[in-house]
């Protein structure tokens, strides 16, 4: 964990002042190490570079973690099929075994390959535009960018390389297992040095009040259960004139989608107008822009739980800025 992260540190249960132990590191990283609470007692520990900031109360869903188990007991329970599938070339592979080979072998290149299959045309050329906008936002003189639910670092893994700046790139998630198998890649890439990764939860950042200057998420709210209290974090947690970029996919309100969006819990960010209000109720200044709208269709294997018709889809950019007096 990058070392100039330890000022804008604060407890994310109590917001008390933290008490640090480092038991290995270098010029610039905490290697191994824990933070205090000196108010409540919680403990924090950076296990092999990534901070772990998580707050228990609430479980954690993870999937990620369910994900890893999975592919260990696949490999172990069924040989043949795994070998099959790791070690030989089918040529008429289904989309979604495929895109699973990519998840076995955490080999990237198969991952973007069976998304071509899985994803339609439009989903793919309006999701790239999206994620190209968020990275060429202008972030300079951001001392620190931190990314809310990297996830499997999608996002970052693509434009990592091209960054130029000297700000300190955060990588955050609620998952450790995730963010162990993005330290794997950042190693196998000699970039491990460019990402600082930290493990917590959107919704309780252990961070202080108006510290952090920019945030980035690619499509990390919708995943996020009751997103918008991540988004009154975010609030609390950016600098006066800091900003927020992210991208949205939306549908309308009077599609078959919607209807199940709902019925999952996952409505909020999936339409223009909830997703603006929910921003501005924050106190955001709002900039939401269409880049993209092309067809869309439901993912083999249930690979993703949304669309399940298909759809024409609003692929969006938001720019939230935090005013200068807040
Ligand atoms: C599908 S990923 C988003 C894509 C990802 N940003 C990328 O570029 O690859 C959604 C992520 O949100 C994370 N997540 C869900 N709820 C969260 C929360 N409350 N706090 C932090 N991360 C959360 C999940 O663990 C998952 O990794």
């Amino acid at each position: 964990m990058h070392k100039v992260l330890i000022p804008l540190l604060t407890c994310p249960v109590c917001h008390g002042e933290l008490r640090k132990q480092i038991m290995k590191e270098d010029p610039t990283h905490i290697i191994d190490g824990e933070f205090t609470c000196t108010k409540c007692k919680q403990k924090y520990p950076v296990i092999d570079q990534i901070g772990v900031f998580i707050e228990t109360k609430e479980p954690i869903d993870e999937s990620w973690k369910k994900l890893e188990d999975f592919k260990k007991r696949f490999q172990k329970e069924h040989p043949i099929q795994y070998f099959l599938l790791t070690k030989t070339f089918l040529g008429n592979i289904k989309a979604e075994h495929h895109f699973f080979k990519g998840l076995l072998l955490e080999d990237d290149r198969i991952l973007e390959r069976a998304t071509r299959r899985i994803y339609s045309k439009d989903y793919v050329i309006g999701y790239e535009k999206t994620k190209k906008a968020l990275w060429e936002v202008d972030t300079d003189n951001f001392p620190v960018i931190l990314e809310i639910a990297c996830g499997r670092g999608t996002f970052f893994k693509q434009f990592i390389r091209s960054r130029q700046g000297s700000e300190v790139y955060v990588a955050t998630d609620f998952s450790l297992s995730v963010l162990q198998s993005d330290l794997r890649w950042l190693r196998k890439n000699g970039l491990s040095e460019q990402v600082t990764l930290m493990a917590f939860d959107a919704k309780a950042m252990p961070f202080r009040d108006s510290s952090v200057s920019a945030m980035v998420s690619n499509v990390g709210f919708p995943n996020i259960r009751n997103g918008d209290d991540a988004v009154n974090e975010a609030f609390r947690t950016l600098t006066p004139d800091g900003i927020l970029v992210t991208n949205f996919m939306f549908t309308s309100e009077q599609t078959r989608n919607y209807a199940k969006a709902k019925e999952l819990g996952l409505d909020q960010f999936y339409i223009r107008k909830s997703t603006e209000e929910v921003f501005r109720k924050a106190g955001f200044e709002v900039d939401l822009h269409e880049l993209y709208r092309g067809e869309v269709r439901p993912t083999p294997g249930g690979i993703d739980g949304l669309p399940i018709v298909p759809d024409t889809y609003s692929f969006c950019v938001l720019k939230a800025r935090k005013p200068a007096i807040a």
